[in-house]
């Protein structure tokens, strides 16, 4: 890759920001392309998001990715926000046409097209048993509600998040049954395992050095699928018991892929190359 004075430049605004695969992801698929663009990461303290932002204006820097902390903090310094990222309340992506900021949040469309694509589901009518009431939860619960899901619990270890997630959700989704309910209560949580199509994981239990969850799998539906939006082990202890017991499961590469896919046509107006962008990051 060279850099010239031409160079059009993106990234990525987060903190911490050194584990991300987001630049090797991207600059594949710029050099792939063809194209004169360069991806870098900026680690940028919360209190500095405003100033942050008002420096892709000033340097003309064409379009970031936005990660943790900065998600929904970020909102008030953009001009316009896409309607999938106003309903998530959180923003990823943004692009930036000579000064004028548009914040997306390309998460939603990509755990779409990873469900679909690794494990074959379509959201329309189906039952879905969602662990977690985090950033990523929000995500997982747009999408299912924006595509019609039949039923949607949502177990979270606070109740109380479950619990507000749920009723957030379920105040603009009148024909969705969306139900909260605590992580240890096993009885429900059973039941809710017995009658789902897909179980996603988006809690950070199972992550690389934390302890997945203790959940009786051996509950789950025939044929239901396993969605765990982790991707750091590929596979995590989840993903393991679920095909042990003979179920579609799948770790969360597809997720990261298919936002960062999203995010690169979004900026460039160009289809990205897939296949490229999965080797850089696996
Ligand atoms: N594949 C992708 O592209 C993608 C995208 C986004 C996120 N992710 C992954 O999704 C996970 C969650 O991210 P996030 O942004 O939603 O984080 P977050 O906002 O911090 O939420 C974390 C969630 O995990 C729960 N949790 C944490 N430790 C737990 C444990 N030991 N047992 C049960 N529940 C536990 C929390 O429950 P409490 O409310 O009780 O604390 C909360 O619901 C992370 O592993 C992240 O890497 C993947």
């Amino acid at each position: 890759m060279e850099i010239k004075a031409t160079t059009k430049i993106y990234g990525i605004f987060g903190h911490p920001v050194s584990h991300s695969l987001s630049p090797v992801m991207h600059n594949s698929a710029f050099s792939a392309l063809g194209l004169d663009c360069v991806y870098v990461a900026f680690d940028i303290a919360p209190e500095e998001i405003g100033n942050a932002v008002q420096s892709l204006r000033t340097l003309g820097i064409k379009g970031i990715n936005i990660t943790i902390p900065h998600k929904e903090s970020i909102i008030p310094h953009l001009d316009e926000i896409a309607p999938d990222a106003e309903l998530m309340g959180a923003v990823n992506t943004v692009r930036n046409d000579d000064g004028k900021l548009t914040g997306y949040n390309t998460d939603v469309g990509g755990f779409l097209r990873a469900v679909e694509e690794d494990l074959g589901i379509n959201p329309g009518g189906s039952s879905v048993l969602l662990m977690g009431a985090g950033g990523a939860a929000r995500a997982v619960m747009s999408a299912f509600c924006m595509n019609g899901a039949g039923r949607i619990c949502v177990a979270n270890r606070t109740y109380d998040k479950a619990l507000k997630l749920a009723s957030e959700f379920g105040k603009q989704f009148k024909k969705i049954k969306i139900e909260p309910v605590a992580l240890d209560d096993i009885r429900v949580i059973k039941a809710r395992l017995a009658e789902s199509d897909i179980l996603v994981n988006s809690t950070s239990a199972g992550m690389e050095g934390k302890t997945a969850m203790d959940l009786p799998l051996e509950a789950l539906k025939e044929n239901a699928a396993v969605y765990d939006l982790i991707y750091k082990p590929r596979e995590t202890p989840l993903v393991t018991e679920a095909r042990r017991l003979g179920h579609r499961a799948s770790g969360g590469l597809g997720m990261l892929l298919y936002q960062g896919a999203l995010s690169f046509e979004i900026w460039t107006g160009r289809e990205a190359p897939v296949d490229v962008m999965r080797k850089a990051i696996e």
